[in-house]
């Protein structure tokens, strides 16, 4: 398959930044992470600007940024859960590389989340719930921008890197 570059998205909890910052040492790619950069730009945590400019203000910022980082080449983005959310973003990232989707389970998504306090989303009576919901919303959107889908149920890192290599090398076009 060729490339330029390989976008990373999924649900919070998927691995799309420990999986892509791993991808990029083993393609030699500079690896970047949309909310890390925000959160550079910004000064302050992603809660932070959810509290300040709404969840509104925060996609205008991803939108920004994606936009920007999707230009550049040779990287690996691991992107936010609900950066697929906006069509520009869609068109972005499925125009100017390899688009990759993390998946696995809600409870899996629970489990690796439910000590941080790093997602606004999640800070409800229910984030198990909440992660199903969005699930259902975003899983089609996900496989809509996807070349393929990778699972990371119950997976280590390197196992999920190596197939993301393999499937690289070998899948059309
Ligand atoms: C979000 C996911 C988060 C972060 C923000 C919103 C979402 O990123 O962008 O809290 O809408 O699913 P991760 O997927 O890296 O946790």
């Amino acid at each position: 398959m060729r490339y330029q570059n390989i976008f990373i998205v999924g649900p919070m909890g998927a691995g799309k930044s420990t999986v892509g910052r791993q991808l990029a040492e083993a393609l030699a790619f500079e690896f970047k992470d949309s909310d890390q950069e925000i959160q550079r730009r910004t000064g302050v945590d992603i809660p932070t600007i959810f509290e300040y400019e709404g969840e509104e203000g925060f996609r205008n910022r991803e939108r920004q940024v994606i936009d920007e980082l999707s230009q550049e080449s040779s990287i690996v983005l691991a992107t936010g859960g609900g950066a697929v959310l906006r069509p520009d973003n869609r068109q972005d990232l499925t125009s100017r590389g390899v688009v990759i989707y993390l998946h696995c389970s809600p409870e899996q998504q629970y489990s690796r989340t439910s000590r941080d306090r790093n997602r606004p989303l999640l800070h409800t009576e229910d984030p198990l719930a909440r992660l199903r919901e969005l699930m259902e919303e975003r899983d089609p959107l996900y496989r809509q921008v996807a070349d393929f889908v990778v699972s990371t149920e119950r997976r280590g890192t390197s196992s999920v890197v190596k197939e993301i290599s393999r499937r690289l090398e070998s899948d059309a076009p």
